[in-house]
């Protein structure tokens, strides 16, 4: 007998459904596999053919997803929320939770369990690392983190990766380089993690303060990655196939002084990308403010709007996937 049943935690699988996505929570990259981003990317790239044929379909008519937000977010909440949408479902939208019954005190694991009663799947961004960990505990509806403060932000590490391979057909042999505040920056770390799985040669730019956390460098050095460090951004421009380029996370630091010392650490412009390679992409998780400037967003190898856009076949994927409708 299936124990599982539309949106809710596995207990047994029915054999059909039996991928590592239904009725699972996704709270960090290491919990998939190379199979997993195989399957996740081709469902992904059925979504993207069937929004640009027809716009939208009944897939998921009938189920909810409660968008909860405790942090600010435009790309990541809009894209779950459409994603949902274009798949015939509806949202609960809570987008800050000041108007919420938070501002009354209420804990993260209460609030959760009122929005499993109420919802199919629960889309979390939070501020503490690990509050995806809890909220999936006191859940009876799989999790999906919209990223938890400097800890990881999986569904964005999914979209950069799938327009990674979108941008240069292959993932294996690439030379990335991550350009910024490394260590405050989720999207790095999400996507750092994922890297680790291919055969990358994997540059880490930054100022000396805003280095990668060095448990994740252990990780990636246990993987048998190549790590290079550096806080110059003219050693990696003409040999990279992937810049991947992160905002300084002003909202992180404690010291207002070491923000203001390295706000505006790197700028990428239109002579910068003159040296870079003819084949290569440019990317960025977004939002930018002054990292690359605006006369870039012509140039072909620009790809952050192409990957911004990727993030809404990405979602619309997992949420067929965890709900049991790839
Ligand atoms: N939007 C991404 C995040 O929430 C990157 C950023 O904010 O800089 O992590
Ligand atoms: N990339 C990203 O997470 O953007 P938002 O913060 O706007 O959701």
């Amino acid at each position: 007998m299936a124990l599982v049943g539309s949106g809710r935690k596995v207990v047994g699988l029915a054999p059909e459904r039996q991928h590592g996505f239904y009725g699972r929570d996704i709270v960090s990259v290491r919990q998939f596999t190379r199979d997993d981003l195989t399957y996740i990317f081709g469902v992904s790239d059925e979504m993207r053919s069937l929004v640009r044929r027809v716009g939208a379909t009944d897939l998921l008519k009938g189920h909810i997803l409660a968008n909860l937000f405790y942090e600010p977010s435009t790309r990541t909440f809009a894209s779950f929320a459409a994603a949902m949408q274009r798949l015939g479902g509806s949202v609960i939208p809570i987008h800050g939770v000041q108007y919420s019954s938070v501002s009354k005190g209420e804990s993260l694991p209460d609030t959760i369990r009122t929005l499993a009663c109420y919802a199919d799947v629960i889309v979390l961004r939070h501020p503490d690392v690990g509050a995806s960990e809890i909220a999936a505990r006191y859940s009876a509806k799989p999790i999906i983190s919209a990223g938890d403060g400097v800890g990881e932000h999986p569904t964005q590490g999914l979209l950069d990766l799938y327009t990674i391979y979108s941008e240069l057909g292959t993932i294996d042999s690439l030379r990335v380089a991550m350009v910024g505040d490394l260590k405050h920056g989720r999207t790095v770390h999400s996507l750092a993690r994922l890297l680790r799985m291919y055969q990358t040669e994997l540059t880490f730019v930054s100022p000396e303060i805003l280095r990668l956390p060095s448990e994740l460098k252990c990780e990636l050095e246990e993987a048998g990655r190549t790590v290079i460090e550096t806080d110059s951004v003219e050693s990696i421009i003409g040999t990279a196939d992937i810049i991947y380029v992160t905002r300084v996370q002003r909202e992180r630091f404690e010291d207002m002084r070491e923000y203001e010392a390295v706000k505006d650490c790197y700028e990428i412009t239109t002579e910068l990308m003159a040296r870079a390679k003819h084949r290569m992409a440019l990317m960025h998780p977004l939002p930018r403010v002054g990292e690359i400037h605006y006369d870039v967003d012509d140039d072909p190898r620009a790809a952050y709007f192409r990957q911004m856009e990727n993030g809404m076949y990405i979602r619309m994927a997992l949420l067929a996937a965890v709900l049991g409708k790839a």
